[in-house]
């Protein structure tokens, strides 16, 4: 069993942040909401307590009772989360005189505190608060100040307690893994045993005693998360594991047939449904994008369903669903907020979704599932592929959609695509595509007069698709682009680019 460290939240915008430094350094960690402090405490190495957007002034500010963690565990305290622990353990807190936020840098009080090993005097750190602690509380002593906040870093006299008013999850805090490194290495003890391989060796062995002999259903995209989902209960189940792998016509060109291939390569039992006609029959017609995408969902769900009566006893339904998806989190309100997302209304459910839930990677972030794909020995064009929305082309076809121009936005996607790779320019870019507008436009083809349609391109950077900028991509490349496109794809005589952000803009333009 790997050891793990308990991070409570009290609201903080990073507190996903710290979970994932954490885990960076292959310690597990899990996010809790502060009013749900675990019962088995004990089962934990240490303990961070997170940022918040409340003051420990207000009425409404989480106060958690710490007594069966405070001196009993290896503790650290993070910007609210420090103040917290002051104003719990006897301090003061009070709002500052001006408002700190951004870089500042440390000057060392206690240079020789293990908690500081390495960290060099003057290090950046970034700040983010409006309050701070007056007095520390009885037995604190002060580690480190920055110019305007003088208990900046501090630690509890015989106690494996420690606070910072800086936030040491952000990459502008330059030495902030490093102090990460010291309170869980040095001073919690923690093993670093958070490892893919470990992992996929838990998983594997878990899935093999909850399933048995049972038969699981899985629903595949082509998405990094079904594949690695499908990749780790197949070891574990191997041929028990029917996937269903559905065209609904919107996807990339000659996806369906590349993606079944490199399934039943993998050696999964997959069956192919090619559904294009019942999807295009449905949308026919249908220019509104909610209604498109209720549209897809429902005909993917109806298509699904026929499959799954034709495998008998099935028990289980697998999901790719990640860890962002069932964190859940404290709203900035204060009210605890769950983030789970609802996939479907609550009766007149289809059979399958009444099977019993597996969802082997409930634990682990986005990165952490391309590191146990690569683990699973997944190539890397299967793991680095960019995300792709559930309705595919359907969102990328503004208006009505017609089997005629998902075949152009097709080639237009595929000339992008490709030129992306050719230019070493995929693995930079988040996400790519290219949007067919419901514009018709002048143009001139040798003497001829053109009146045809135009695409736009979109390429954007990200991180996990809440905000994206607009990659700067070089002009040769976008008139080489540009270019193709214009002489191979007939029916489009101009090509823009997209450069909004988002927000305001979004990454799909429906
Ligand atoms: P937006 O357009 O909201 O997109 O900025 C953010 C990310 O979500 C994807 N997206 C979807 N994915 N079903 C999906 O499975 C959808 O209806 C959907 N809409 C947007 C989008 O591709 C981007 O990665």
């Amino acid at each position: 069993m790997h050891d793990k460290v308990l991070i409570l939240d009290f609201g903080s915008q990073y507190t996903q942040l710290i979970a994932r430094r954490v885990r960076e350094l292959n310690i597990y960690s899990e996010i809790v909401p502060y009013h749900k402090i675990p019962e088995n405490i004990d089962d934990f190495k240490a303990v961070i307590l997170s940022g918040s957007p409340f003051s420990v002034k207000s009425e409404a500010a989480p106060k958690p009772d710490l007594s069966k963690i405070r001196g009993q565990k290896p503790l650290l305290g993070i910007c609210y989360g420090a103040q917290y622990l002051a104003h719990f353990s006897g301090g003061e807190v009070g709002s500052s005189k001006t408002r700190e936020y951004g870089r500042a840098n440390l000057t060392f009080v206690d240079q020789d505190n293990p908690f500081l090993k390495h960290v060099s005097d003057q290090s950046q750190v970034w700040m983010s608060h409006s309050d701070t602690i007056n007095q520390l509380p009885k037995g604190g002593l002060l580690l480190a100040s920055t110019k305007d906040v003088k208990n900046a870093a501090y630690t509890i006299s015989g106690e494996d307690t420690f606070a910072i008013q800086f936030h040491p999850e952000v990459y502008h805090s330059k030495d902030g893994t490093q102090i990460l490194k010291n309170f869980l290495l040095d001073i919690a003890q923690v093993k670093q045993n958070w490892t893919p391989d470990s992992f996929v060796e838990m998983t594997i062995s878990n899935l093999k005693d909850k399933l048995g002999n049972d038969r699981v259903l899985l629903g595949l995209s082509g998405g990094v998360d079904s594949t690695v989902a499908a990749s780790l209960l197949h070891r574990a189940v191997g041929k028990n594991l029917y996937c269903v792998f559905v065209n609904n016509g919107l996807l990339r060109k000659n996806e369906y047939q590349q993606v079944l291939d490199q399934y039943v390569g993998l050696g999964l039992n997959v069956i192919g449904v090619d559904a294009t006609s019942n999807f295009l029959a449905a949308l026919a017609g249908e220019s509104d994008p909610e209604t498109k995408r209720k549209i897809i969902g429902r005909t993917f769900i109806e298509v699904f369903d026929h499959e799954a009566h034709k495998i008998e006893d099935v028990k289980w339904l697998a999901q790719g669903t990640i860890y962002p998806d069932v964190i859940e989190s404290i709203s900035a309100t204060g009210g605890p907020s769950a983030t789970i997302k609802s996939h479907h209304n609550v009766g007149g459910l289809p059979d399958f979704m009444k099977l019993s839930v597996v969802e082997p990677l409930r634990l682990l972030f986005k990165d952490e599932v391309r590191r146990v794909g690569k683990a699973l020995g997944l190539e890397p064009h299967i793991l680095g592929r960019h995300p792709f929305p559930g309705p595919g082309l359907g969102i990328r076809i503004l208006g009505d959609i017609t089997a005629e121009k998902v075949r152009i936005l097709q080639e237009v996607d595929a000339i992008f695509v490709q030129g992306l790779k050719d230019w070493n320019l995929y693995d930079k870019v988040w996400q790519a595509g290219a949007i067919l507008l419901p514009v018709n436009s002048v143009g001139v083809m040798g003497d001829e007069r053109t009146y045809e349609q135009c695409v736009a391109l979109r390429a954007v950077e990200s991180t996990d698709g809440m905000t994206a900028d607009w990659v700067d991509l070089p002009y040769k490349f976008l008139q080489e682009v540009s270019n193709a496109i214009i002489n191979r794809v007939s029916g489009i005589n101009r090509v823009v680019y997209d450069i909004s952000s988002k927000p305001p803009a979004t990454i799909e333009w429906e």
